[in-house]
């Protein structure tokens, strides 16, 4: 009988050793979930709501080598030129009857063209010989998913 106990108070031991085990890893598990949680919300960069395309990847990447050391992604940031976030829709009411992908085009190949208010007019203008068609292609189809 006095082993039989044993064996029960041995199993009953095991079983709260793993609870305590598992608690620890819920709170763990809860900790983990807060922390991403609070870095999304206090992300200023925006998160496309999409999967880019391989042809918006590869214009992300030319923004990052060619454009970001002047335009921030974030509307609390602002470098040398405007911050670029939700430039697909602000382009569009630019100019007049202009949609947002000619504005946004035309602020590459000729940046003199239209000045935004308030920035001077530095933004390079030889990106039409520095970039191939397909780069420049590139960095329009990307900005325009930052809606
Ligand atoms: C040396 C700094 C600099 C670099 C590099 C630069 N820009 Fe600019 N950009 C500016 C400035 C300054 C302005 C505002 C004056 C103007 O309208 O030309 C501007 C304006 C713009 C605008 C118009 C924004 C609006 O709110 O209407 C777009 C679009 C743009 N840039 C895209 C790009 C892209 C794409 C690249 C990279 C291929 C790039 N820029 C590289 C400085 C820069």
């Amino acid at each position: 009988m006095k082993g039989e106990v044993a064996i029960t108070n041995y199993g009953l031991r095991i079983t709260s050793f793993h609870f305590r085990y598992l608690l620890v890893k819920i709170v763990l598990l809860m900790l983990g979930i807060v922390f991403l949680v609070a870095c999304g919300t206090t992300e200023a960069v925006p998160t496309p709501a999409r999967d880019l395309t391989e042809q918006e990847l590869m214009g992300q990447q030319v923004f990052t080598r060619e454009c970001a050391a002047c335009h921030s992604l974030s509307t609390e940031t602002t470098i040398v030129g405007p911050p670029l976030a939700g430039i697909a829709t602000t382009a569009a009411t630019r100019v007049l009857d202009m949609d947002a992908k000619t504005y946004i085009l035309t602020s590459i190949m000729r940046p003199g063209d239209y000045i935004v208010e308030g920035y001077g007019n530095t933004m390079p203008d030889n990106f039409g010989r520095r970039l191939t068609g397909e780069q420049i292609d590139a960095v329009v189809a990307y900005l325009l998913t930052l809606e």
